[in-house]
């Protein structure tokens, strides 16, 4: 792997993306394309054979979780699972005092998800652990927003001046705000839509408009995602029953269609879906999906990200 750009800002930490330039989110995206490459072509680069990295999710995961150890796995590292349930937190031991005893015991990284909006950045402070946002809160969700980025460039070969309309549950959405951040840094414009109590306060944003009629924000898009309404936190008041946000909201193809979405344009969500609220099981498995593609891509950016905050890169 060579370096072209350094991105010497964020060394040691991926607390967001927000402070990361575009020169450092595309070295971030390069380099998982060619972690990607290597790893299909079977070849191992042990770039983290010294490192141990603790896997530390304070709140439910499938995506990131899995896809973190099978990255810090590929380069070589050794995980340790805090197994939250099952650790001393369950008696009372705080995230500080957990996060020092992972220290003292030899783990140089962290992957931090907290229900807590910041506690990434608590870590950061109060340890000398490099540490990674596995998604705190509502506040941010920095591998999900990279990966997404990897995946919509692949599919629109660049996002300069594509129009992205990201619908639903923004508010509560860490992935949202992320995505916000890396979309618009990469050239794109994003329309926002939802409920009112959605895409409340997101005016101003630069880049970013909220529309309140969904068709208008589907209307030419260049790609649309979906976001799962967070009903683990509260979102549920945000909207008088699921079966009206469907209704009103819910992604189909016919949906698309009638709003003059363009023909080709992708459609993601970041996952888990609530399956037929957010979009239709016939959109989410169509041809135009990229949400297994997310996924898959999930593997290598975290890769490059792990990677990249040990220096080995
Ligand atoms: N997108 C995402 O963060 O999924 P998980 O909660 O399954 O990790």
């Amino acid at each position: 792997v060579t370096a072209t750009v350094p991105i010497a800002s964020t060394r040691r930490h991926l607390l967001d993306v927000d402070a990361l330039s575009r020169a450092e989110i595309e070295r971030l995206l390069d380099l998982a394309v060619e972690m990607r490459a290597a790893r299909h072509r079977g070849e191992r680069r042990d770039l983290l054979a010294a490192e141990t990295i603790g896997l530390a999710f304070y709140e439910v995961s499938t995506r990131t979780r899995i896809s973190f150890e099978l990255a810090a796995r590929e380069l070589g590292a050794t995980t340790v699972d805090l197994s939250v349930a099952a650790s001393s937190v369950a008696k009372g031991e705080s995230l500080v005092d957990t996060l020092r005893t992972m220290e003292r015991t030899g783990i140089g990284t962290v992957v931090l998800r907290h229900a807590a909006s910041g506690a990434p950045y608590l870590a950061a402070r109060t340890t000398r652990l490099r540490v990674v946002n596995a998604g705190d809160g509502s506040h941010a969700h920095p591998t999900q927003a990279l990966t997404d980025a990897l995946t919509l460039r692949e599919a629109l070969g660049s996002l300069d001046g594509r129009a992205v309309a990201i619908i639903g549950d923004v508010v509560h959405s860490r992935v949202a705000r992320s995505n916000l951040h890396v979309l618009t840094k990469l050239g794109a414009t994003v329309r926002v839509a939802g409920p009112p109590a959605f895409v409340a306060g997101f005016d101003g944003w630069p880049g970013v408009t909220v529309i309140r009629a969904l068709d208008q924000a589907l209307r030419d898009a260049d790609a649309v995602m979906a976001l799962r309404i967070q009903l683990e936190r509260d979102a549920g008041s945000g909207v008088p029953s699921l079966a009206e946000y469907v209704a009103r909201y819910g992604l189909s193809t016919e949906r698309l269609v009638a709003a003059g979405t363009k023909p080709e344009a992708p459609i993601l969500h970041p996952g888990p879906t609530n399956e037929g609220v957010e979009l239709t099981a016939e959109l989410a498995e169509g041809p135009r999906s990229l949400i297994g593609r997310q996924v898959e891509n999930g593997v290598p950016l975290r890769m490059a990200v792990l990677a990249h905050v040990a220096g080995a890169v």
